[in-house]
């Protein structure tokens, strides 16, 4: 399987319930290599591009508020399948429905406060990571 880069997103929910590092914890000790990482307060500009994608849902303002509510902690993960690694190490969108051993079956409850993004496919992760990081990644 190829090494591949996913931007993965501690959202402003887990940063108010000081989970940065248990969440980041999660994703080294499957074997996924930190590659950078930085503390954002999220702009609208910055959570308008990064949700685009959902820009006609009936969500998307809430979505806007809800990652320009605080800070955001950015990482960019390497590890060979790490996109869909970490997808399941996430797992459900809607914590009603994640499975417990993820990080939202274990740690959230509802909607919105899902605690994490990460990148959904290889295009995607590619985007993401050119957006929030630039060129400030080697
Ligand atoms: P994420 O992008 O945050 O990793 O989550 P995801 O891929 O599992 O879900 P996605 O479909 O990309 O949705 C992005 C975020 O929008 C919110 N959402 N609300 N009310 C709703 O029906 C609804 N659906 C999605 C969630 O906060 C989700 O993380
Ligand atoms: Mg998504």
């Amino acid at each position: 399987m190829a090494v591949e880069r996913t931007l993965i997103l501690i959202k402003p929910d887990a940063m108010r319930r000081a989970l940065a590092g248990e969440i980041l914890r999660r994703f080294e000790a499957r074997g996924l290599e930190l590659r950078a990482a930085k503390l954002v307060t999220v702009d609208a500009d910055l959570a308008e591009r990064h949700y685009a994608v959902h820009r006609e849902k009936p969500f998307f303002r809430e979505l806007v508020d809800f990652i320009t509510s605080g800070a955001t902690l950015a990482l960019v993960l390497e590890g060979e399948g790490a996109i869909a690694t970490c997808r399941k190490t996430i797992g459900a969108t809607n914590p009603a429905d994640a499975d417990p051993g993820s990080i939202r079956g274990d740690l959230a409850l509802s909607m919105p406060d899902n605690l994490v993004h990460g990148s959904d496919s290889p295009e995607t992760a590619a985007e993401e990571v050119a957006l929030w990081f630039g060129d400030e990644l080697a």
